[in-house]
């Protein structure tokens, strides 16, 4: 195949002198004939499969039908790892390795000869690492996400990894599932590879790359060990080649009406809190002013339509059986802008319009939304003049306008050891606020701020409180839980002021989160406060204290 444009892998192979015969050679040694250097674009198979990612770990085989798709249209598939972010394992989280990710997929792109890319990942953060370090190299890029699990089967019901399996623990905290219940649980809730299976943040992550037109359409959704799954992986293998001669970039995509398209479908399907954080570095990777407003503003005119859990009743599988993210589009398409460009060449309105829905239970209609607004509110007040996020649409109704007396946990480890403490001085009105857990705090923006209920509200039959933190939350909890508070207490943001017994107001449909503490004691307060000792004083953990943005503006380093 000869493409008109000379290709970027012609810089490394296609050069007189020694170099272009050493590059030439030393790829052959990997048993290549010569035929693959005649004008044939190379692919790279950014590849974040890893057995300690039990999320991506079917990735090989994706590989390899992305391959078969990339030699059939004429290029050749050179397959390349990066390293992987496996949710459950990695401590203290895997966002604190977001950042290094996407600089290992960005330098790899950028350094390699390659003249397109294919980039496959699946569990929270390898999606948004991948998109972050693919816009800044800015070669032509598609995704192809690994796809969610298969649902979780135990006895005669049906459960999702993650959301259901908080509730179970909190029955089996309760004494209401014995040892034996729990283990068959454990054996039977995550029965393959494949990322979670509720519209936790990996989920979210795999539609929005759908959304912001970085994969086919289509791909989302599609459960990881179905054929289709392959099927899609093919066809992306294919398009990349094409996606090359068109010169085809993840700029000419990631513009901030894609944007404003993703945050849409990101309300749309009850989203997981995460895509703020992860929607903004990206944003500004490729330097479009996406800010948190935008996605308040949008959540209040985009009715919520995905029943899948946490928000909703169904799983991931009946999600994609009833049509996944092209089905959604084209129902809130009058609200889109359909004129934009994405991975097929053609526009979202081109994608999507003939999309049919198959089951109107699980994609409602506009007209029978489960929520006229989006998933995720933006909140403001005294208590977070940054902003903070909550996921309305997984909390409780009689919980979103409530004023309540703090119950201040100044750290994770306190938290955890008070939690269970049946002296516990709270109750059904208290709010629970936990510090230390943001950005730097905790540090790496860990996934506390799902609060477990204290027992002595469990034991009242008590099913939520409010929860304030400068943490996340994963996708898959639920609750009236307020996050992303920003500044976070760590570098003196309102919160770390907040002391047991002050109250605070929550007021979801007024967009607030007030701290009824007099603005002079507030100052005093903030004027004593000193911050706590970093917890690195080296490597990669200090690089990314001394340069980790807050929340707001989508914690990737200042320097990217
Ligand atoms: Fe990987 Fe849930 S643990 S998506």
């Amino acid at each position: 195949m000869k493409n008109a444009k000379k290709l970027r892998s012609a810089e490394w192979f296609d050069t007189p002198g020694y170099y272009g015969f050493s590059r030439k050679a030393w790829l052959r040694s990997e048993g290549f004939g010569r035929h693959i250097f005649d004008g044939k674009p190379l692919i790279g198979v950014c590849n974040s499969w890893s057995e300690l990612n039990n999320c991506n770990a079917h990735l090989r085989q994706v590989a390899e039908a992305v391959k078969r798709g990339v030699w059939a249209a004429g290029g050749v598939p050179l397959e390349f790892p990066t390293i992987s972010l496996g949710e459950m394992f990695l401590r203290p989280t895997s966002m604190l390795l977001r950042n290094l990710m996407a600089m290992d997929v960005e330098e790899s792109v950028r350094g390699y000869p390659m003249d397109g890319v294919v980039l496959l990942c699946g569990c929270d953060k390898t999606t948004p690492a991948q998109l972050m370090g693919a816009a800044s190299a800015d070669i032509p890029a598609i995704m192809v996400t690994g796809g969610p699990m298969l649902s979780g089967q135990w006895r005669d019901r049906k459960i999702g990894a993650g959301t259901d399996g908080r509730k179970l623990f909190d029955l089996f905290r309760q004494g209401k599932l014995t040892e034996e219940e729990w283990c068959e649980i454990e054996g039977c809730i995550a029965r393959s590879a494949g990322h979670c299976t509720v519209m936790g943040t990996a989920s979210t992550m795999a539609s929005l790359a759908e959304a912001l037109g970085m994969t086919l359409p289509g791909c989302a959704a599609i459960p990881a060990p179905d054929s289709r799954r392959l099927e899609i992986a093919e066809h992306s293998g294919r398009r990349i080649v094409e996606m090359v001669s068109e010169d085809l970039r993840p700029s000419r995509i990631l513009t901030l009406a894609a944007f404003r398209n993703a945050v849409r479908v990101d309300m749309a399907i009850g989203g997981s809190t995460n895509a703020v954080v992860h929607l903004l570095a990206i944003a500004r990777r490729v330097q479009v002013p996406l800010t948190l407003d935008d996605f308040d503003r949008l959540s209040r005119s985009t009715p919520c339509l995905v029943n899948v859990k946490p928000s909703g009743e169904y799983l991931m599988e009946e999600f994609h059986a009833a049509g996944g993210v092209p089905a959604v589009m084209r129902r809130i398409l009058p609200l889109l802008d359909g004129e934009c460009l994405t991975v097929t060449g053609r526009s979202i309105r081109e994608n999507v319009e003939q999309a049919e829905c198959w089951n109107d239970a699980v994609i409602r209609p506009v007209e029978n939304a489960l929520s006229a607004e989006g998933g995720t509110a933006i909140l403001r007040g005294n208590l977070a003049p940054d902003g903070a996020v909550i996921k309305q649409t997984a909390a409780s109704p009689h919980l979103l306008r409530r004023r309540g007396r703090a119950y201040v946990f100044e750290n994770y480890a306190e938290m955890q050891r008070q939690i269970d403490d049946p002296g516990l001085p709270v109750d059904e009105n208290s709010v629970l606020v936990m510090k230390n857990c943001g950005p730097k705090g905790a540090p790496g923006f860990p996934e506390w701020g799902h609060i477990p209920l204290p027992r002595v509200l469990l034991e009242r039959g008590v099913e939520d409180v409010v929860r304030i933190s400068d943490a996340r939350m994963s996708g898959t909890s639920f609750g009236t839980v307020v996050l992303h508070v920003a500044p976070e207490s760590a570098v003196g943001g309102p919160l770390a002021a907040v002391r047991t017994g002050d109250e605070i107001t929550l007021d979801v449909p007024a967009r607030s989160l007030h701290l009824h503490v007099a603005e002079d004691e507030l100052g005093r307060r903030l004027a004593a406060f000193e911050p706590p000792p970093p917890h690195y004083t080296r490597g990669y953990g200090k690089l990314f204290l001394d340069h980790v943005t807050q929340a707001n503006l989508g914690c990737d380093f200042d320097f990217l």
